[in-house]
């Protein structure tokens, strides 16, 4: 439908027959308007797969391939592998006639205790934003909507629905916006989910700042915005704040309370026009022909299978134990064997097309004890006792542990990062019998691991998908090769986590105290010791990394600047390589920011001996921050250090560059401004300087070092007053300096 049809369409509308159309005709559908032939379109839940519940079969939805969910499928860092995902889940939407599709799910992960982590990619805005702008493309480009959410500062279940989360601006900017925005502006989602939380005291779906502001202002977003199932409490002003569709019925009450605000003149009927006019474009892009495109569900389970593979992280690997040579006798221990733990809990909860378990998978011969029961913490002893007898009768123990569902799911936060009691007694028992011991981790989020001194080889799986005890098995026995990396950090104990004191807050409020220093920011700035890194994950074959080169070694905020680095595979194996650019700021800069920031990446297949160069492009924002007193981006003149690493602590190669600032910090004078702000500009600082005649009389008693300091932090007024200069003189100066361009 074009722009003119739409209108036309709208001007023949009732004003009930708008007001309808901005709330849901049930949990799943839009209102249609037969007699102006606007069909009827259908939303149903994902992410990770397509959970289509058809009227008449209660909460069962029907059967869909489960692909890795966004804990696994992020540590891959491949965006072609979340585009595929995209596509082959858009297939099954056409197939059973689903117009737009719940997700992707993109919230930072504050805290690994965060309830929904498991359905959420990253710590960190950058990879999360580039694998939903992959996934979404994958999804629209065959027709089928998506909905970024939950937007924003949703990270945590704990009172999801009333909680403030209290963050500052440079914070949310840095931090909780950019997954989002890259996706709106890379590639355009249809829908955007607003979330249930309140920021700084304000719903988020009452907010015109969020949602329509930066939203649309700034990221041009050009669709539709849903709120979360029941977020929606003021209908009149969410509408006005830029809600357009309240998700699910409300039982009719609040499209009548929109159709009287506009009679009462309380609603300007623009505004109700307005988000009619985005639902229509929505319902014709959803509507528009497009080619079917072919959709096979054996098929999907391959791709889910191989999205598995790629990935999983493999933390340990000492003596080269995997992979499991052919003949070796192998334990499989631990019930996550037979029947695998492969997503979590609440909305995005798929009814699997068919669940692979490794048992099914592994060569004949393999020995199995189920080791311990999932449904509680407590050890149980008889079958430990069977669990290391059958170890001792392997070469090879294999561990298959992991969260209960009980542990981790939708509507509540974790309380701890540890395993159930019964599984780390289990690894520490078989251990201490076993002289190899595998540990195969099938979980959503990090979890703390007191045995990992005891055991050779961790393998973390997330929670995989439908296909993860296949493409385990592929691993163990090397017919994969593992090559995902964490896409979150692994600290040792939970007291070592940044919102370790303000996670999930106090009753209504939770305040973000850690600021940008959220996961690997963290831990890299405050030079603290983890049990894996952000960004880290073995192979079974080894990578060099040279010839690290800039396009220049100075430029200015305006220009872009080219990083290329040579990858080697000096392993004797095919592996995947997952190359990290982060940027360090200037050691001399004055603005607090995180050691390090993650600003590209890409993975690159290699033969063994193969050498190829990966190229990035960097712009300003790479070395940005947010200004809040500017409202804008903005780099610090000075020497910033590039660094292409294997992981967030890796350390070398790194490559100096010289970033000049074509904006000039604005700074807004007044009497308490300190002498070092003016400084800053030359020309503020020859105005201040004319005005210092009396100083040196300070020169007895400090040292020129202590009397720099002394004046540097001296407000203009006292400089003014310690040259013997008064109210009007400071008056005159501040006008002068505000003035200054
Ligand atoms: C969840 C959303 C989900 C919606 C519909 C909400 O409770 O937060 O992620 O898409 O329900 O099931």
């Amino acid at each position: 439908m074009t722009d003119k049809k739409i209108a036309e369409c709208i001007a023949q509308m009732t004003l009930e027959e708008k007001a309808g159309l901005c709330s849901g005709a049930g949990n799943w559908t839009l209102k249609s308007v037969e007699r102006l032939d606007v069909p009827q379109i259908t939303v149903t839940d994902g992410p990770h797969g397509l959970r289509l519940q058809k009227s008449g079969e209660g909460a069962h939805s029907v059967k869909a391939v489960c692909f890795p969910p966004g804990c696994a499928s992020a540590c891959s860092f491949d965006t072609a592998l979340l585009e595929e995902i995209g596509a082959a889940i858009a297939a099954h939407c056409r197939e059973e006639k689903v117009d737009v599709i719940l997700g992707p799910a993109v919230n930072i992960k504050r805290s690994p205790l965060g309830g929904r982590n498991f359905e959420y990619y990253s710590e960190d805005p950058l990879l999360a934003g580039e694998l939903a702008a992959a996934f979404i493309r994958g999804v629209q480009k065959n027709g089928v909507g998506t909905s970024i959410k939950h937007f924003l500062a949703n990270n945590q279940e704990t009172r999801r629905l009333s909680v403030s989360a209290e963050v500052e601006e440079r914070t949310l900017r840095e931090i909780y916006m950019p997954a989002f925005e890259i996706a709106v502006k890379k590639a355009k989602p249809w829908t955007v989910m607003s979330s249930y939380n309140k920021i700084n005291g304000e719903y988020v779906s009452d907010s015109g700042e969020y949602l329509t502001d930066v939203l649309r202002g700034e990221w041009g977003f050009d669709g539709v915005v849903v709120s979360d199932w029941g977020a929606v409490n003021n209908r009149v002003t969410n509408l006005k704040a830029g809600l357009d569709l309240e998700m699910p019925y409300s039982g009719g009450e609040r499209d009548t309370e929109i159709a009287e605000a506009v009679r009462s003149g309380r609603l300007d009927e623009a505004v109700l026009d307005r988000a009619v006019a985005r639902i229509l474009k929505l319902i014709a892009r959803c509507t528009a022909e497009l080619e079917k495109p072919p959709f096979d569900l054996e098929a999907s389970h391959a791709i889910a299978s191989r999205a598995a593979a790629e990935s999983a992280v493999l933390l340990k690997n000492e003596g080269g134990v995997l992979p499991l040579r052919e003949g070796t006798k192998v334990a499989f221990i631990g019930k996550y064997a037979e029947m695998p733990r492969f997503q979590g809990g609440g909305s995005s909860h798929i009814n699997p097309y068919k669940v692979a378990s490794a048992l099914s998978c592994a060569p004949k011969g393999v020995l199995f004890a189920r080791g311990f029961d999932d449904a509680t913490e407590e050890i149980d002893e008889s079958l430990l006792r069977e669990a290391v007898d059958t170890a001792k009768e392997a070469e090879v123990a294999i561990i298959f542990a992991g969260l209960p569902e009980w542990k981790e799911s939708e509507s509540f936060d974790r309380r701890d990062m540890r395993l159930p009691n019964g599984q780390n007694e289990l690894i520490s028992r078989v251990a201490a019998a076993c002289r190899r011991v595998v540990v195969v981790l099938h979980n959503g989020s990090p979890v703390e691991m007191p045995w990992i001194n005891d055991v050779a080889a961790v393998l973390a799986m997330g929670l995989g998908g439908e296909a993860v005890g296949e493409a385990c098995v592929d691993l163990l026995y090397g017919r994969a090769n593992p090559s995902g990396k964490l896409a979150e950090s692994y600290p040792y104990k939970l007291e070592d986590t940044p919102s370790y004191l303000n996670f999930p807050g106090e009753r209504d409020t939770v305040r973000y105290v850690e600021g940008v220093f959220v996961g690997y920011r963290y831990y890299t700035t405050k030079k603290m010791d983890v049990l894996f890194p952000f960004g880290y994950g073995l192979s079974y074959t080894t990578f060099e990394y040279s010839n690290l080169n800039l396009s220049a070694d100075k430029i200015t905020d305006k220009d872009t600047l080219t990083v290329s680095v040579d990858v080697t595979n000096t392993g004797d194996v095919f592996g995947k390589e997952i190359v990290q650019i982060y940027i360090a700021p200037p050691a001399d800069g004055e603005t607090v920011r995180p050691a390090r920031e993650l600003r590209a990446f890409g993975k690159v297949a290699l033969q063994p001996g193969e050498t190829k160069t990966v190229t990035f492009t960097l712009d300003k924002r790479a070395f940005s921050y947010y200004n809040t007193a500017m409202e804008d981006w903005f780099v610090e003149s000075g020497t910033y250090t590039v660094v292409a690493a294997r992981s967030s602590v890796d350390s070398a190669p790194t490559a100096p560059v010289f970033v000049e600032s074509t904006l000039r910090e604005k700074i807004y004078y007044t009497a308490d401004t300190p002498f070092c702000d003016a400084k800053r500009d030359p020309r503020a600082f020859e105005l201040v300087s004319h005005y210092m005649r009396n100083m040196d009389r300070m020169d007895a008693i400090f040292s020129p070092e202590a009397f720099e300091m002394l004046l540097n932090y001296m407000p203009l007024r006292n400089v003014m007053n310690m040259n013997g200069y008064g109210a009007k003189d400071l008056e005159a100066l501040l006008e002068k300096l505000n003035a200054l361009e």
